[in-house]
């Protein structure tokens, strides 16, 4: 193993882009279709792997909105979100904010109740036995309409106290932030923090509609934000946070190869920028594999590593007293 794969396990890292869905890896997703008798239309684990080649984003989401149909009842949420804490305890993640959809569910006929529960249950022991700390937040599903966006956030009620902030993702183009508006801001009113994916696949201007109309903390993804100058300036200045996800891009075509990927540029104009996985299931690789294939295609340094690091313990909802404490564990190691 050479130094820098040495120093990613070692380096301790946050995650903020990471859907729980997203994480369901084929062989629990053949588990969960025989133990529900659920039909997929995949005969082997090898069979869903190889069914993952994707051109675009909606190529993806159309197999991985099929594939959460094996998730039923509270312990397949449960078992779902445990699988990805072992990953994270792997991968030294001592800190993640995860994403859920509940209207992939709900829309199913499965309740709001059964999906958080499920998924809150396992973050629970995941803090008390694996020491990992972690946040939830409510996606809203962009390409249905606001009114089943209001519908999911009354359904969010009764669960408040378990979601930090909510979120927006699904097919980009299309599906503006404006169209959001109204939701967003009745969940800042009941006191949630708010982010969204924009600058994927869409365009730059619908990274100044999240910021401007949004009230967004952070850009999901954000990796056209490059095409517009004046935005670079005000992301930099007002210190917005991008999720990037680097394999993802890749997967979903954003860019070509690793080599094409905008992550070092991002750092170097100081955007704050952080590294994370999306939906390592489907894209080849959880925390320590983004990490470590674009700090190997764009050579960067253990130092633009720990400032990947510490910039994402920095844009996430925890305490400052927390973000000093994580971030003294980065500098320790440097
Ligand atoms: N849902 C899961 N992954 C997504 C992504 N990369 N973009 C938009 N919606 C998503
Ligand atoms: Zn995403």
């Amino acid at each position: 193993m050479n130094e820098i794969t040495e120093f990613i396990k070692k380096l301790p890292k946050a995650e903020l882009h990471l859907h729980i869905e997203g994480s369901l890896e084929p062989e629990l997703m053949f588990k969960l279709s025989e133990r529900n008798k659920v039909t997929i239309p995949f005969k082997s684990v090898e069979e869903i792997r190889a069914a993952y080649e994707f051109d675009n984003l909606q190529s993806f989401l159309d197999i991985y909105y099929a594939g959460a149909a094996v998730l039923l009842k509270e312990e397949d949420f449960y078992d779902l979100t445990w699988e990805y804490l072992l990953r994270c305890k792997e991968d030294n993640v001592i800190h993640t904010e995860i994403f859920f959809d509940p209207q992939t569910h709900t829309d199913r006929g499965i309740s709001f109740d059964t999906v958080i529960n499920g998924i809150d249950k396992a973050l629970k022991d995941g803090k008390e036995k694996l020491g990992i700390s972690s946040k939830i937040i409510l996606c809203f599903l962009r390409h249905l309409d606001e009114e089943a966006a209001f519908k999911t956030l009354e359904e969010a009620k009764p669960h408040l106290d378990k979601i930090v902030a909510v979120g927006l993702d699904s097919s980009e183009v299309g599906h503006p932030p404006s169209k959001f508006q109204k939701v967003f801001d009745k969940a800042r009113e009941l006191g949630l923090l708010t982010v969204a994916h924009a600058g994927e696949e869409g365009p730059p201007e619908y990274i100044w509609e999240a910021l401007d109309l949004l009230k967004v903390s952070r850009i999901d993804h954000g990796v056209r934000s490059l095409e517009d100058e004046k935005l670079v300036q005000r992301l930099v200045e007002e210190k917005i946070p991008l999720t990037v996800c680097p394999l993802s891009n890749i997967k979903l075509c954003v860019f070509k190869e690793m080599k094409d990927h905008n992550y070092r540029e991002l750092l170097n104009k100081g955007l704050v920028a952080t590294i994370n996985s999306d939906d390592p299931a489907y894209f080849g690789g959880y925390m320590n594999q983004n990490f470590t294939e674009t700090a190997l295609a764009l050579e960067l340094t253990k130092e633009e590593l720990a400032l990947s690091s510490k910039n994402a313990f920095n844009a996430s909802f925890i305490s400052d007293a927390e973000k000093k404490s994580f971030c003294d564990q980065v500098d320790a190691i440097l």
